[in-house]
């Protein structure tokens, strides 16, 4: 069974998929992670974030770890604190962006999901990564929501990158079309995950 939730940074996917995950007993698997890891690495090596093959060969040589707790580890380093800073926020659409890698992480990523429930969170969860999801919600939210919501969350990130970084990842952010768009500005998380909740009983009658 696989949840494929899907929207742009600060709808409240990871809170939401996160629990979600954990009321229905199913692994959480955070696919933004997965590139942040990767960027966090890239500026480690010295790798441009432009450098497509650079990227591609570092993805195909180390595998990101996602660990049940929710730590994220890499080329021998836990990464969970690191990935979420305003560096990695500023590499992170670019690195993501490239063929090469996202063959990698899509791969992992569908790997990942056929062994257990889960939930997933992304951009192409629903579209590419696991289009036999069997619920594909897109969540969405008002911009100043989400910039609230993202400074809530990291004092430190900055407003005007946030929507930087969701104008480059435009192009991989289109609902797959038979995805439910729920906008959650104005709603709580458990207002969120109850309806998404009922979504599944109705599809599971
Ligand atoms: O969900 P997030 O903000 O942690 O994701 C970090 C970046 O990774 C985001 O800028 C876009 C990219 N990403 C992607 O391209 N595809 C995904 N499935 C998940 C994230």
């Amino acid at each position: 069974m696989i949840v494929a939730i899907d929207g742009p940074a600060g709808a409240g996917k990871s809170t939401v998929a996160r629990a979600l995950a954990g009321r229905l007993g199913y692994r959480y698997l955070d696919t933004g992670a997965m590139y942040r890891a990767l960027a966090w690495l890239a500026l480690n090596r010295g790798v441009a974030s432009a450098d497509a093959e650079a990227l591609g060969a570092l993805a195909r040589a180390h595998q990101v770890e996602l660990g049940l707790g929710g730590a994220v580890a890499i080329a021998g380093s836990d990464v969970t604190a690191a990935i979420r800073t305003p560096e990695v926020d500023r590499v992170v659409s670019a690195v993501s962006a490239h063929p090469q890698v996202r063959e990698v992480m899509r791969a992992r990523q569908r790997e990942l999901s056929l062994v257990v429930d889960c939930v997933m969170e992304g951009r192409d969860i629903g579209t590419v990564v696991a289009p036999q999801a069997e619920l594909k919600v897109y969540l969405v939210a008002d911009p100043d929501e989400r910039v609230r919501r993202r400074l809530a969350q990291r004092p430190e990130a900055s407003a005007a990158e946030l929507l930087a970084r969701d104008a480059g990842d435009a192009e991989r952010m289109q609902p797959a079309a038979d995805a439910v768009q729920l906008d959650t500005t104005g709603l709580s998380i458990d207002e969120v995950i109850d309806r998404i909740e009922s979504l599944l009983r109705e599809r599971a009658a």
